[in-house]
């Protein structure tokens, strides 16, 4: 590409950055687009959060991407949230305009986008949701912003569950219970839809979450990992005639409307999730 004095400058912050994918999805999605922009990595340790966005601010960056272990503490270095960054006190995006600095959640809104896309329905259903970090905040955020009728969240470490769900119970109806295979057990029986926003099913020798044979028949099961494209948990659920979706819409869609809160235009979503497949499966 040719990069002149009037080329748009993104880029996204985290550390470690190097494993992040949205060099790769935000670079190919302006291309498509035709839109004169680079988009580069920022390796940014903890110490220097403040200075780095600073420095973001006062290079007219027109837009950042967040991630670990930044999504939380940058939130109070920017000038406005949106409502979603401030309820979940998380921001994964930043828009610069003119100095002033915005804050937004997109995680949230693309895993919504992503379940939307795949034709699940989230209305009046009974979710059973495993996970109480960051994602699982997003997760729950946004699955009871698309209308469930109650969402029960298990976590293995019940605290940090207690807290989500005291945060979450603010938007609807939340009940929290330990990871325990018998309270697991009752809580299967009435779920419409599991979803995974633990990390586990990442490595192949992870031990499961619950006894996986008792998914019940034909329910909507989501794991937001998306590498591998389907966890021991998706696999499973595929056996049992369910309907399956993995972490990889989310990804994309995240992305997405990152783009369109920058350029304020369609992101080309075809495109962003053919790069992606392409680099984690070898495929597109
Ligand atoms: N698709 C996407 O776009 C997307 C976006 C963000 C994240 N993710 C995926 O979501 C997952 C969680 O990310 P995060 O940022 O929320 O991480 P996090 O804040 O570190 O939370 C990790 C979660 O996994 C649980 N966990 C980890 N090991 C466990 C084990 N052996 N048994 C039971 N629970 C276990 C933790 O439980 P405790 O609280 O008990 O430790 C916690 O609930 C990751 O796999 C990540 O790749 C996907």
């Amino acid at each position: 590409m040719k990069i002149t004095g009037k080329t748009a400058v993104y880029g996204i912050i985290g550390h470690p950055v190097k494993h992040s994918l949205s060099p790769l999805m935000q670079t190919e999605a302006f291309k498509e687009a035709g839109i004169d922009a680079v988009y580069v990595p920022f390796e940014v340790e903890p110490e220097n959060l403040e200075e780095a966005v600073s420095g973001l601010r006062a290079l007219s960056v027109k837009g950042f991407n967040v991630t670990v272990p930044h999504k939380e503490k940058v939130a109070q270095l920017l000038d406005f949230l949106t409502e979603d960054a401030e309820f979940l006190g998380a921001v994964n995006t930043v828009k610069n305009e003119n100095g002033k600095l915005t804050g937004y959640n997109t995680d949230a809104e693309g895993f919504l986008r992503s379940l939307i896309e795949e034709g699940v329905e989230l209305s009046e259903k009974k979710v059973l949701m495993f996970g109480a970090g960051g994602a699982a905040r997003a997760v729950g955020y946004a699955l009871l912003k698309g209308g469930v009728k109650f969402l029960n969240i298990v976590n293995r470490n019940f605290s940090r569950a207690k807290a989500v769900a005291e945060l979450l119970s603010k938007r609807g109806n939340v009940l929290v219970y330990p990871l325990k295979e018998s309270t697991i057990d009752v809580l299967l029986k009435d779920a419409d839809i599991i979803v995974n926003a633990t990390s586990v099913g990442m490595k192949e020798d992870d031990p499961p979450l619950f006894d996986y044979s008792k998914i019940p028949e034909g329910i909507t099961v989501v794991d937001i990992i998306y590498n591998p494209p389907e966890t021991p948990l998706l696999k499973a659920a595929k056996e049992k005639g369910c309907r399956t979706v993995n972490g990889l819409g989310m990804l994309v869609h995240q992305g997405a409307v990152a783009f369109e809160v920058w350029t304020g235009r369609k992101a080309p979503v075809k495109k962003m999730r053919e790069v992606l497949e392409r680099e984690l499966y070898g495929s597109s």
